[in-house]
């Protein structure tokens, strides 16, 4: 067998003349009159092999059988390539090799794409055959530069004095926020692990374990709806840190974020990293995920819209609601179609309607400008800081539905006007959010993050009697509009996670049943502490400039769930159901 002796990605000037085995996949072939060429493949590169009649007359017969993805190993010399037909594009586009021997190692069907760098193919019949689409040059570079991160961190995180724990994965709920993904007990018929949600319960425990500093790069199992940002299966950097404030946790992620732009990118992240409120995020940009690479915030205008005349405004006004509204830059050339597209757009996020200005002349035009008097118009503009040629739109509604319906219209709007620049990264922190929320439909409150996260020290004593002001020891990490990471100071007084249990309405025998271990952890000697997790493959994938994450992950799974290339999830025989005690309905 030939052992080969470099890789197609490394030959260069420097070794012409020598004698060289290269394996790898025939990318592409051409057979020209007076020679064979084929572009030889492998992870590092591709490399030019000849077969020269005039050179070896049987070679070059033999090698007329080769096809795409065949796999070859071929022994040859390095030779200049030709005056003239140097290749710039290529890292060995110098050379060639001259074939004096040639084993085919495997033979392939013809694939049912080609191996080519862009691709229009269905992404079903990518995943179907993931193995062909993993050899694309995109897919192997981004596998790499996956890799390529996780080294990093895995270094700045020993660097740092943590220790890398490994959490079970056949366990108890972890509850995230997600439905669990269980797994049937064979010895104890009846009864259930769950696939851990994350391993929030375990780092919590290890530093009552007195390890002080966790890490791991670790799977999550999350039964949600899926996005082009979520996955079934996904990879969190998750640490925790005993004796810390939120500052501690803060600094090591900054630290680690610009080691990784740095080392990965070559991009240099300045810190501080700028900070938001929640409450700020929400009243400027109708999320607490902001995009800050565009401006275009958000703006109250409840006070103009009360002196108008304009009905569906102070109707809104009158019940408690409120007028908000955004400038779009350059948008007023937009088309009447084009500007009612948008209308049911924010109906998805709940808005009854859409009120638009274009700004013309130093004035304000629409179908409604009417009802705003000269003053009014002049108050808008100056609101905004509009110049002529900008579109304003507003929405009036409850606080959650302005929010949401302008947060979601900014976005859109920022991309469809190119306000976002590809290879730009906006990191904020956002800080100081609620602890809870009130779930819409069964009006319960809800923790805004884990039921583990620290109540304020300062808001304690309201916990029972106006708990939704009470705010949480939590920050996200942001970037380019979208969470890469959440994390908190915890609870470790026994008796206010006990106080916190009932609040969210989990009665003392579901709380021990659930949670028991934890709350035993914590009455025996638990340290202040706190932690985050990172969503690594979001963190990759806009490191990348990809738009989802499953162009970062080797074997994804489906926006329904499943895994095309396995065919997972698939039925069982009914002697499996059996031994598990298991009867479907
Ligand atoms: P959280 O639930 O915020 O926090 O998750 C942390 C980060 O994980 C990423 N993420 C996901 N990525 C891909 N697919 C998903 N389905 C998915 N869900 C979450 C996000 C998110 O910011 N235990 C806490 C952390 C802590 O408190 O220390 C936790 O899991 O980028
Ligand atoms: P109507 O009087 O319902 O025909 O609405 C007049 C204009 O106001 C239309 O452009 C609607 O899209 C817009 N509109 C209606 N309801 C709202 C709302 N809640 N917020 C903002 N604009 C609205």
């Amino acid at each position: 067998m030939l052992k080969r002796t470099h890789t197609c990605g490394e030959l260069r000037s420097r070794h012409i003349g020598e004698d060289v085995v290269l394996c790898g996949w025939v990318n592409t072939y051409r057979d020209h009159p007076n020679a064979l060429f084929v572009d030889l493949r492998d992870r590092y590169g591709l490399t030019q092999v000849v077969f020269n009649p005039d050179h070896n007359h049987d070679l070059h017969t033999e090698s007329k059988k080769l096809r795409p993805e065949f796999v070859i190993a071929i022994r040859g010399k390095v030779c200049p390539r030709p005056e003239g037909t140097a290749n710039p594009k290529l890292a060995t586009g110098e050379i060639e090799v001259m074939v004096d021997d040639l084993h085919v190692l495997n033979t392939a069907e013809t694939p049912p794409f080609e191996v080519a760098d862009d691709t229009d193919v269905a992404p079903e019949l990518r995943l179907k055959y993931r193995f062909v689409d993993l050899r694309r040059r995109p897919m192997q570079h981004a596998i790499m530069f996956r890799h390529k991160v996780f080294q990093i961190i895995r270094r700045y995180f020993d660097d740092n004095g943590f220790i890398d724990v490994e959490t079970p994965f056949l366990t108890k709920s972890t509850p995230e926020g997600a439905r669990d993904f269980l797994v049937p007990s064979r010895l104890t018929p009846g009864t259930f692990f769950a696939l851990p949600q994350s391993p929030q319960l375990f780092k919590q425990i290890l530093m009552v374990s007195g390890l002080d500093k966790y890490v791991q790069i670790v799977r999550c199992f999350r039964d949600e709806d899926l996005r082009a940002d979520r996955q079934p299966e996904f990879t969190q950097l998750d640490m925790e840190m005993s004796f810390v404030d939120e500052e501690d946790v803060i600094t090591i992620i900054d630290g680690l974020i610009v080691r990784v732009f740095d080392e990965a990118l070559g991009v240099k992240v300045e810190l501080p990293i700028q900070r938001l409120s929640y409450r700020e995020a929400m009243d400027r940009f109708g999320t607490d995920k902001p995009d800050l690479r565009f401006t275009m915030e958000l703006k109250d205008i409840g006070p103009i819209a009360e002196r108008s005349d304009f009905k569906v405004f102070k109707n809104v006004l009158g019940k408690g609601g409120q007028v908000k509204g955004i400038c779009a830059p350059g948008a007023a050339s937009m088309s009447l179609k084009e500007i009612n597209d948008l209308i049911p757009f924010v109906g998805d996020f709940g808005a009854k309607g859409l009120a638009w200005f274009k700004v013309e002349g130093g004035k304000l035009v629409s179908q409604i400008a009417k009802f705003f008097s000269d003053d009014l118009h002049g108050e808008l503009i100056e609101t905004f800081g509009a110049y002529n040629g900008d579109l304003l739109m507003f929405v009036a509604d409850q606080p959650d539905v302005t929010a949401q319906a302008l947060g979601e219209l900014r976005n859109h709007m920022g991309k469809k006007l190119g306000l976002v620049k590809k290879d730009e990264f906006r990191f904020c922190w956002v800080v100081d959010f609620p602890l809870f929320g009130r779930d819409a439909e069964t009006g319960r409150l809800d923790p805004l993050h884990h039921p583990f996260t620290s109540p304020a020290p300062a808001d304690l004593d309201k916990l029972e009697s106006d708990a939704l002001s009470v705010r949480a020891r939590a920050y996200d990490i942001v970037l380019n509009g979208i969470e890469i990471g959440g994390g908190s100071i915890r609870i470790h007084d026994q008796s206010v996670q006990e106080r916190i249990f009932r609040l969210l309405e989990i009665d003392e025998e579901s709380a021990r049943a659930k949670f028991g271990f934890l709350l035993d952890a914590l009455k025996y000697g638990a340290p202040p502490h706190g932690g985050i997790a990172l969503g690594l493959d979001r963190i990759v994938m806009l490191m990348l400039g990809l738009n989802s994450i499953r162009d970062v992950i080797a074997f994804p799974k489906t926006q329904k769930g499943t895994c095309l290339l396995t065919d997972a999830p698939s039925p069982v025989d009914d002697a499996q159901l059996k031994e598990l005690g298991i009867k479907l309905t």
